[in-house]
C-alpha cells in the first residue's frame, strides 16, 4: 500500500480480468476507492474480492461500455458511491475480425469499433462532464501498440487504437484549462490468462514473440496496472495528451538481426 491517491475515488472499466484487474488492484493499493465495472459480474466480483483482501475500498457495477445509457449508468453511480469521480481507466477492448480487410465481415469491423472506440468515446464524455463538477482529474484509455504502428490481419482493432489516441490528443487540448488530463497507455505483448492459454498450446511462436521483444519477456498486468496508477496520481500532473508505450522498448524501432 502506497498513498499516492489516498483521498481519490475512480472507476476502471474491463476490470474483471487481465490488466484491468491489474490496473484496479494498483489504483486501490495507492490508497483511491474503486469501481470496478465488467460484463462479467463473476471476474468483476473477483476483483472487488483481491482489492478487499489487500484492505482497499472497491465496488462492482455491471457495464456494457458499448451501450452509453449503461457507461452513464457507471459514472453516475461512481459519483453517487464516492462523491466524486477523480480519474478514471477506460480499459475495455476486443480484436475481432482478425482477416485481411478484402475478406473482413463488416459486423466485426462494427463490433470492434462499437466496444473499442465508441466505448472510449461514451465513456470520456460521462467522465468529463463528471469531472467538471469537482474540479478535474485523470482520465487513462487502454490503447495499444496497434494504435501506434500496423498490425496486419487486425485492421478494425488497429483502426480503432488509433482512433483512441487521436480521441486522448483532442480532448487534452478541449479540457486541459479545466484541470482534466487525459492519457493512454500503448500495452505491448501482455501476459493475460488467454495469452498464458495460448503459451502453453502454441510453445515455438510463443518463443518467436519473445525473440522479437528487446525486453526478451511479455509485460504482465501489473506492469500496466502500475502505469496507469501513475498517470491517475498527481505526480504525472504535467502530462496530458500522451500515449506511452509500455511494452519493453517494442514500438522503439526494429531490432537488429
Ligand atoms: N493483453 C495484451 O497483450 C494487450 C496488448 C495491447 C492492448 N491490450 C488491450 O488491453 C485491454 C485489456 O485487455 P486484456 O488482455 O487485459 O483482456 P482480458 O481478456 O484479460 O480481459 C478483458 C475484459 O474485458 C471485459 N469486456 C469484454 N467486453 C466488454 C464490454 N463490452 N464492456 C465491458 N467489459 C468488457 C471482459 O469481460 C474481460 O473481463 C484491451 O483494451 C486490449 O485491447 C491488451
Amino acid at each position: 500500500m502506497t498513498n499516492l491517491l489516498k483521498g481519490k475515488a475512480g472507476l476502471v472499466t474491463a476490470a474483471g480480468s487481465g490488466i484491468g484487474r491489474a490496473s484496479a488492484v494498483a489504483l486501490a493499493n495507492a490508497g483511491a476507492k474503486v469501481m470496478v465495472s465488467d460484463i462479467s459480474e463473476e471476474g468483476g466480483q473477483e476483483t472487488v474480492n483481491i482489492i478487499k483482501e489487500n484492505g482497499g475500498e472497491a465496488q462492482f457495477f455491471k457495464c456494457d461500455v458499448s451501450d452509453e445509457e449503461q457507461v452513464k449508468a457507471l459514472v453516475d453511480e461512481t459519483v453517487t458511491v464516492f462523491g466524486k469521480l477523480d480519474f478514471a481507466h477506460n480499459n475495455a477492448g476486443i480484436n475481432a475480425g482478425q482477416v485481411k480487410i478484402g475478406e473482413m465481415d463488416a459486423n466485426d469491423w462494427d463490433k470492434t469499433m462499437k466496444i473499442n472506440l465508441y466505448g472510449t468515446f461514451y465513456s470520456v464524455k460521462h467522465q468529463v462532464n463528471a469531472m467538471l463538477q469537482s474540479g478535474g482529474g485523470s482520465i487513462v484509455n487502454t490503447a495499444s501498440g496497434a494504435g501506434l504502428e500496423g498490425s496486419p490481419n487486425m485492421t478494425p482493432y488497429t483502426a480503432s487504437k488509433h482512433g483512441i489516441v487521436g480521441l486522448t490528443k483532442s480532448v487534452a487540448l478541449e479540457y486541459g484549462k479545466q484541470n482534466i488530463r487525459i492519457n493512454a497507455i500503448a500495452p505491448g505483448a501482455t501476459i493475460t490468462p488467454a495469452i498464458e492459454g495460448w503459451a502453453k498450446n502454441h510453445p515455438e511462436q510463443y518463443n518467436g514473440v519473445l525473440e522479437s521483444l528487446p525486453a526478451g519477456e511479455m509485460s504482465t498486468p501489473e506492469d500496466q496496472g502500475n502505469v496507469v496508477m501513475f498517470l491517475c496520481s498527481d505526480l504525472a500532473r504535467q502530462i496530458s495528451g500522451v500515449t506511452i508505450p509500455v511494452d519493453g522498448g517494442y514500438t522503439a524501432g526494429k531490432l537488429q538481426q
